[in-house]
C-alpha cells in the first residue's frame, strides 16, 4: 500500500494505515473516494442511508469505466480499485481509519455535529478533515474533544480532474495534522497549498465574488448569460464560463459560499445575485438537479 511510508514517520498515529474515511454520499464525496481508490488507499464511505451509499458506489463505478473506456485505465486495475471500496450506514464503522474526510452538505450545525460525533468514533491518533467549501474550520473543530487532530482538505469540483486541494489550517491544528494532511494529499496525486483559515480560503475568497458579479452583469442587462460565457473562455481563456461553473459546481453550494463571503465581508455588494436565490428557493440547482441556469 503506498500510504504506508505517510504513517511511519508518526508514530502516534493509528495502527490501521491504510483505510481512508469518507463521511457523505454526494458528488465531492463520489470524487474524493474515486482519487483515493486510485491512488491505492481503502475507503471506506459513510452515507446516512443504503440509497445514498449505492449511488455513490455506482458513481464511482461509472466514472471508472468511462476511464477503462478511453484507455485510460487497465480493467484490472478498476477492479482492484473498485473491491476496495467499502459503504456502511453506520458511522462507528470509520473507527478503523486513519483520515476520515467528512464531505456533506455545506450546513453548519450538520457539519458541527458530524464533527463532534466523527471525534467520538475516530480513534486518537487519527485526523478528521473537513471538506468546507467556506466555513470556519477553527469553529468546527472547536466543536470537538481533539481540535488539534481537525484540519480542511479542500478538493475541487470535479475532484477526480482538478489537480489542486487546499489543506486549510486552523489557528487548532497540530503541525502533524497539517504534515499528513499534506502528504495525503501528494499521495493523492494532487497539489497542495496550506492556507489559513480565512473566509474562502484562496480559490472561493476568490471565485464566487466573479461568478457572483457574472449573475448580477445578466441581471442588469449588460449581456446575456452565453455571451458572458463565451466572453469569459475566448478572452481568458477560462475552461468554461462562469455560468457553465455555477451549474457543475452546484447552486446550492454556490449560494453557501456567497453568502457566507457576504457575512464576513459585511458589504452590500457582495450579497447574492437575486436569481441565484431564487433558483435556489425553486429546487433549480444546477447539472445535479437536470436544471439550473442552464437545462441540461
Ligand atoms: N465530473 C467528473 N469529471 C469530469 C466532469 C464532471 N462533471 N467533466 C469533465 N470531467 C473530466 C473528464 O472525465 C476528463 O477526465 P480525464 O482527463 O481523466 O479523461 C477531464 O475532466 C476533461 O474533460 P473533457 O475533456 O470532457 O472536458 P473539458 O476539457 O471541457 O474539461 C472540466 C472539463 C475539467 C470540468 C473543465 O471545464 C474545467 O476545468 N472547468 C473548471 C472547473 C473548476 O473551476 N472547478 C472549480 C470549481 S470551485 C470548487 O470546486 C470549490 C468548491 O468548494 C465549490
Amino acid at each position: 500500500m503506498g500510504n504506508y511510508s505517510l504513517f511511519m514517520s508518526l508514530p502516534s498515529f493509528s495502527s490501521d494505515i491504510s483505510t481512508l474515511g469518507i463521511a457523505g454520499s454526494g458528488i465531492m464525496a463520489a470524487g474524493i473516494a474515486e482519487v483515493a481508490l486510485l491512488a491505492g488507499f481503502d475507503v471506506m464511505v459513510r452515507s446516512r442511508s443504503e440509497r445514498g451509499a449505492t449511488e455513490l458506489v455506482a458513481q464511482v463505478s461509472k466514472s471508472l469505466g468511462r476511464r477503462v473506456e478511453r484507455g485510460k485505465l487497465e480493467i484490472q486495475v478498476r477492479d482492484e480499485a473498485a473491491r476496495r471500496l467499502t459503504t456502511t450506514t453506520n458511522l462507528g464503522d470509520l473507527a478503523r481509519c486513519s483520515i476520515v474526510i467528512e464531505s456533506v452538505v455545506e450546513d453548519k450545525e450538520q457539519k458541527t455535529s458530524l464533527l463532534r460525533e466523527l471525534d467520538s468514533v475516530v480513534p486518537t491518533g487519527s485526523i478528521i478533515a473537513t471538506n468546507t467549501s467556506t466555513l470556519s474550520v477553527s469553529e468546527l473543530a472547536l466543536a470537538t474533544m481533539q481540535p488539534d487532530r481537525v484540519c480542511g482538505i479542500h478538493f475541487f469540483n470535479p475532484a477526480t480532474t482538478m489537480p489542486l486541494v487546499e489543506v486549510i489550517r486552523p489557528l487548532t491544528a497540530s503541525q502533524s495534522t497539517i504534515d499528513v494532511a499534506i502528504a495525503f494529499v501528494a499521495m493523492c496525486g494532487k497539489e497542495a497549498v496550506l492556507v489559513r483559515d480565512d473566509p474562502g480560503f484562496i480559490v472561493n475568497a476568490l471565485l464566487f465574488p466573479y461568478l457572483n458579479d457574472a449573475i448580477k452583469m445578466m441581471e442588469r442587462g449588460t449581456a446575456s448569460m452565453d455571451d458572458i460565457d463565451a466572453a469569459m473562455k475566448g478572452g481568458c481563456n477560462f475552461p468554461m464560463g462562469p455560468f457553465a461553473l455555477l451549474d457543475l459546481v452546484g447552486l446550492d453550494t454556490s449560494l453557501s459560499i456567497i453568502e457566507t463571503l457576504y457575512a464576513a465581508s459585511g458589504n452590500t455588494a457582495d450579497c447574492p445575485a437575486e436569481s441565484l436565490v431564487r433558483l435556489v428557493a425553486d429546487g433549480h440547482l444546477g447539472r445535479k438537479t437536470g436544471r439550473g441556469f442552464r437545462t441540461y
